[in-house]
């Protein structure tokens, strides 16, 4: 595989090697022949290398080489009990010899008898990272105590939002969207959709800017194998809501993160964000039939696991989406395969 182009203005950006990039970008061919819609792709950020992989590697790349700069001696971040964000801001830590402190809230309501000790829980504490489960109502007090506490003894703590999502994280989608962009030049093909599960808005976010600002500059990358008559329409992300019971706030942040980009990296002709809410279901966390059917499906058909609170969530929303001709005509649509499957044993009660 060619070496991705990488434009001068994301090449300057300090970043730490933790992933193993790029990820593979292909055809789920059994999967396309069966709903009869659409060649799909699937771009694997379950591969991105660090403790099981996921779309967290890329954002703690740029994170953590920001810590760095900033002088942090403990990384401090924030969750749910069965964070993947956590559990690789964890194992990242650990690569890079920083101490970690987890502050993970009870959020979720799914009943399982090892959810706050198995799963992502147990990778946290494999990893070394000072674990503190916490209801929702403490998360501010315990953050506050513990940074006075760090901060006394004379550390100087950097704090990582959850998700990893700020304009500093984002940068690893901005990347993602360069990587895809050198995918499909490469492939000779020219996707319009891209899809994946969004909660904490960084992934879309970072996506959102990266396209725009590449159909505005570096069309070149994008546009090289492709006809002419296929340039025009720039690619869509589209974002698999999995969290927010108000769709408008996962799109104000979403909209927020990406203007904090163009500040830091340069303007680009932003497109609002495009969100669906159909497929969260009963809420964050809370496996929905047909993300549990659409995680056996791709299992038996592509030899592929998703986890039913994100990646599974977006699976399904793909397969619907494919079936009441959302994507008629198109030749191709890729689905960013965003990780989670740590998370798994934990839900193993809801395949029963
Ligand atoms: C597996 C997985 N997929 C998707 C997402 C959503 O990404 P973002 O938080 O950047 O919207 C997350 C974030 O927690 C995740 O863990």
């Amino acid at each position: 595989m060619n070496a991705p182009v990488l434009p001068d203005w994301l090449a300057a950006v300090p970043r730490l090697t933790l992933g193993h990039l790029p990820t593979p970008l292909e055809p789920l061919d059994r999967l396309s022949a069966e709903l009869g819609g659409p060649r799909i792709w699937i771009k694997r950020d379950d591969c991105t290398g660090l403790a099981t992989g996921g779309n967290k590697t890329r954002k703690l790349e740029y994170l953590l080489a920001d810590a760095r700069a900033a002088g942090a001696t403990d990384i401090l971040t924030f969750g749910a009990v069965q964070s993947n964000h956590a559990r690789q801001t964890a194992a990242a830590c650990a690569r890079v010899g920083l101490p970690c402190h987890l502050i993970l809230t009870e959020q979720v309501a799914w009943k399982h008898r090892h959810y706050s000790s198995g799963g992502n829980v147990l990778m946290d504490r494999l990893f070394g990272a000072e674990v503190h489960i916490v209801p929702v109502a403490d998360a501010a007090d315990v953050t506050q105590q513990l940074t006075e506490r760090l901060t006394a003894s004379g550390r100087h703590p950097y704090l990582i939002p959850a998700g990893g999502s700020n304009a500093v994280g984002a940068i690893g989608y901005v990347r993602c969207a360069v990587e895809l962009a050198n995918d499909f030049a490469r492939l000779g093909i020219r996707p319009r959709n891209v899809v994946h599960a969004s909660s904490s808005a960084g992934t879309q976010a970072g996506l959102l800017y990266g396209f725009a600002r590449l159909d505005s500059h570096v069309s070149g990358v994008l546009d090289s194998h492709v006809p002419a008559t296929r340039r025009e329409t720039p690619v869509s992300v589209l974002g698999i809501n999995v969290y927010h019971e108000r769709p408008a706030e996962l799109a104000r942040r979403v909209q927020r993160i990406a203007e904090g980009l163009a500040t830091r990296l340069g303007a680009a002709d932003l497109p609002a964000p495009a969100i669906t809410d159909r497929y969260r279901g009963r809420g964050y966390g809370i496996p929905t039939p047909a993300g549990v059917d659409a995680i056996r499906m791709l299992a038996r058909l592509e030899g592929l696991i998703f986890d039913p609170v994100y990646s599974g969530k977006a699976v399904a929303a793909l397969i619907d989406l494919v079936s009441v001709g959302q994507f008629s005509g198109e030749d191709d649509v890729v689905l960013i395969h965003t990780g989670g499957t740590a998370s798994l044993a934990v839900y193993d009660n809801a395949f029963d």
